[in-house]
């Protein structure tokens, strides 16, 4: 499909330089089938989504029998128990710290909701507090709210400036004090505090230091900050445990999930917060209420597709496959230290089923490095689905890639390396 000629305007493309998209028919476990094409390994779970691959029989099935009676209802005065029962289940899995479940329908949103409940929640009380602390180069979504605390793609994220005020800090990449944000608590009085626990994604899978991150919540929340984790992309065993704040003592006040809640079916999104957040809004007083919501809200194949998802993340069966895909990264690791290219890499990353490879540059790091688009049309042509962002190369792949499907990947990222070399 010529993309000049398509009447569709893609995300994150810009037509005049990009190949055209391979129009895909069939996507079942790790592989796209495009038309008239070879299958393609999935390597990024299409978007950090299908954790457990596509069109997954069990999910399929559950969503079927949830079709047969219901597909979607309004979710104000009315609800519905596959929606009471994925609230009940979440909680249950964040360690029944959390205390209620805000339903909307994508990561966005379920980070826009987050920092409006923050907001409102001093507004609730009468107390003036209304500037937000976030981390540099983070990544929290597409609307203008989530976009200003996010300023990883200057771009757009500069067009967002105003929404409302905010301070950035350094994320804790290993070797992070505690003095940034220390100097910046002696003079503020934040509403919230958002973070990516433990992996920026979109900054390129960068990693932090579980510790000093949990430290910096201690902090906050001893000046009454509201902590606010987005686990969009971290969440469902990511990581390696089921959230990424499951590494932390300390824990935050409200929690986004999406992306691979559904197994990336379907979307939907949740906002979890404790009983604190919550209580400032509960009142005779109809204004305090949270006065928020999206049309799908509890959209309730969503919520069959969510529980399916959570069946399967349950099994035994999965949660092996996270820990080989771990092991298959950190040898795949070992033997890029090994070889002649060794000295390309700035660095490699790896946490739960995630590895990223950061090529060294001498050009503008992050999203806009020049071996971006050299990478994706490289991997194209391999057949594999590889994504890079900027001069780094990241693998994030559905639960149920055996190491055959990895070696695609790592084949492919081997081999590109070695001509970078020559
Ligand atoms: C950490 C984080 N938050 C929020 C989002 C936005 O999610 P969505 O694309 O579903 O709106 C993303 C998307 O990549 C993300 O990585």
């Amino acid at each position: 499909m010529d993309l000049k000629s398509s009447p569709i305007w893609y995300p994150y493309t810009q037509e005049k330089l990009a190949d055209d998209p391979i129009i895909i028919e069939k996507a079942q476990g790790a592989y796209l089938y495009p038309k008239g094409g070879e299958k393609v390994y999935d390597a990024i779970s299409s978007w950090w989504v299908n954790i457990h691959g596509h069109s997954h029989p069990y999910i399929n099935k559950r969503l079927n029998e949830q079709l047969s009676t219901m597909e979607q209802t309004i979710f104000a005065g009315h609800t519905h128990v596959p929606a009471i029962n994925l609230a009940k289940r979440i909680l249950e899995k964040l360690g029944n710290k959390f205390h209620k479940v805000f339903f909307s329908d994508n990561g966005s949103t379920s980070v826009e909701c987050a920092l409006k409940m923050s907001l409102q929640f001093w507004k609730n009380q009468g107390i003036k507090r209304q500037k937000i602390l976030a981390f540099n180069h983070g990544f929290h979504g597409e609307t203008f709210g989530t976009r200003a605390v996010g300023n990883c793609l200057e771009n757009i994220s500069e067009l967002c400036q105003g929404v409302f005020e905010i301070d950035f800090i350094e994320a804790p990449i290993p070797g992070t004090t505690l003095s940034q944000l220390e100097e910046k608590l002696a003079s503020n009085d934040y509403a919230a505090f958002i973070f990516e626990p433990i992996i920026q994604g979109v900054r390129g899978m960068v990693m932090q230091d579980i510790n000093v991150l949990d430290s910096m919540i201690k902090l906050c929340q001893e000046k009454e900050i509201l902590c606010i984790a987005d686990e969009v992309m971290t969440g469902f065993g990511r990581t390696g445990k089921m959230f990424a704040i499951d590494y932390l003592e300390n824990k935050p006040d409200i929690v986004c999930l999406a992306k691979a809640l559904t197994g990336g079916t379907l979307p939907l999104a949740l906002t979890v917060c404790n009983e604190k957040v919550h209580q400032a809004f509960y009142s005779d007083d109809l204004s305090k209420a949270l006065l928020y919501g999206h049309s799908f809200a509890g959209n309730a194949l969503g919520c069959a597709a969510a529980h399916a998802s959570l069946d399967l993340l349950e099994k035994a069966e999965t949660i092996n496959s996270i820990e080989k895909i771990n092991s298959y990264h950190l040898d795949f690791a070992q033997e890029v230290k090994g070889s002649n290219f060794k000295t390309l890499f700035k660095d490699i990353r790896i946490m739960g089923t995630i590895i990223a490879l950061e090529y060294k540059s001498n050009s503008k790091n992050g999203y806009f490095n020049e071996l971006g688009p050299k990478m994706k049309s490289f991997f194209r042509d391999r057949n594999v689905l590889l994504r890079p962002l900027g001069n780094v190369i990241y693998i994030i792949p559905p639960y149920c890639s055996k190491q055959d499907d990895l070696k695609l990947a790592y084949e492919a990222i081997w081999d590109f390396s070695e001509g970078l070399n020559d």
